[in-house]
């Protein structure tokens, strides 16, 4: 999958990502929901054309990650039992045609890896599947939303980049350290053996959570860690994770933040908040950080 994912390979799906951002820009008028309309739109129709997943079973892909990714609240474990039956249907079909008729697809490219290595058994080809369609969307749209918010509310760093677009690359980077985005500690490692950490010691099968906003705010990595500084020199943040399971969608992330960022302050230079940021909805209860709804204007 890491193949599939390469900085090279993903670059040459920018094309596809600028037409889909522009169609949905054409199709909105002021004042519009951005989260709904643009933040959620692109990331699942990029993963949904990734995967092959056929346009009108999209609104069904992100209702289903949507509970995947709910918790508490009024979500029951039957809820996300019956999501995940849902998405792995959609992609036994997706994947039976593709083993009938190979397309140039990741998915076919997921399935090779299957047939011909006997790499990835049947189960985690489905659970790779669900993983990319639910780590494909969920994330990025969180943080899309969440990105604007930053942007907007301070009419300063709107500015900044509409006059120096050449900025975005960096403003992404920082925006993916400032920004938190997993409501949780929810990265369990379990340690091999016996280990300090920080001078703490952990026994061989404790678990460790791991907190990768508050790694991201760390004051002896970072200078002015509380601060958004998009000239950030060096910025070695972990919003996409370390090690082996390091965000495999990472440059497709950052590809669609950086192309979606470059293409507003191009084209809606006068993008602003409709609401005051303070009155914005911020979800409740789920596992990611993200606005309810993003009314903007222009
Ligand atoms: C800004 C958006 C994103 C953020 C912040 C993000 C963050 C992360 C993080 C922190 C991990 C590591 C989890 C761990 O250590 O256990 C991860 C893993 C993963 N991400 Fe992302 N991700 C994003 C976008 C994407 C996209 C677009 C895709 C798919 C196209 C994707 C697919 C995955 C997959 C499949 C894994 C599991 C990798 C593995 O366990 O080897 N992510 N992501």
């Amino acid at each position: 999958m890491a193949k599939a994912f390469t900085v090279r390979r993903v670059e040459l799906l920018q094309p596809r990502i600028q037409e889909i951002v522009d169609a949905l820009l054409d199709g909105i008028a002021p004042p519009a929901d951005f989260a709904s309309a643009v933040a959620w739109e692109l990331p699942v129709q990029v993963i949904g054309e990734l995967l092959g997943v056929p346009p009108e079973e999209r609104r069904m892909v992100r209702e289903c990650t949507e509970t995947l990714v709910a918790s508490g609240g009024t979500v029951t474990a039957a809820d996300v039992a019956e999501a995940r039956g849902k998405l792995a249907g959609a992609l036994n079909t997706l994947i039976a045609q593709r083993r009938a008729e190979p397309a140039d697809d990741l998915l076919t490219a997921l399935v090779a890896a299957r047939d011909d290595g006997d790499r990835l058994t049947d189960n985690e080809l489905l659970m790779l599947g669900v993983a990319l369609l639910a780590g494909g969307h969920e994330t990025t749209a969180n943080l899309t939303g969440s990105f604007l918010v930053e942007l907007l509310a301070d009419r300063e760093r709107w500015t900044a980049l509409v006059a120096r677009p050449g900025l975005i690359p960096s403003a992404v980077e920082e925006l993916l350290r400032f920004v938190p985005l997993v409501t949780v500690a929810d990265l369990a490692r379990i340690a091999q053996e016996d280990l300090e950490i920080g001078g703490q010691a952990i026994r061989a099968g404790d678990a460790v959570l791991v907190q990768l906003d508050s790694a991201n705010r760390d004051e002896s990595v970072f200078a002015s860690a509380g601060e958004l500084d998009f000239g950030r020199e060096v910025n070695h943040h972990v919003a996409f994770g370390f090690g082996v399971h390091h965000c495999v969608g990472a440059p497709l992330a950052r590809l669609e933040l950086r192309v979606l960022l470059t293409t507003l302050v191009r084209r809606l230079p006068d993008l602003r908040l409709a609401v005051s940021a303070k009155d914005l909805e911020w979800r409740r209860g789920g596992l990611m950080r993200g606005v309810t709804s993003l009314p903007v204007t222009w």
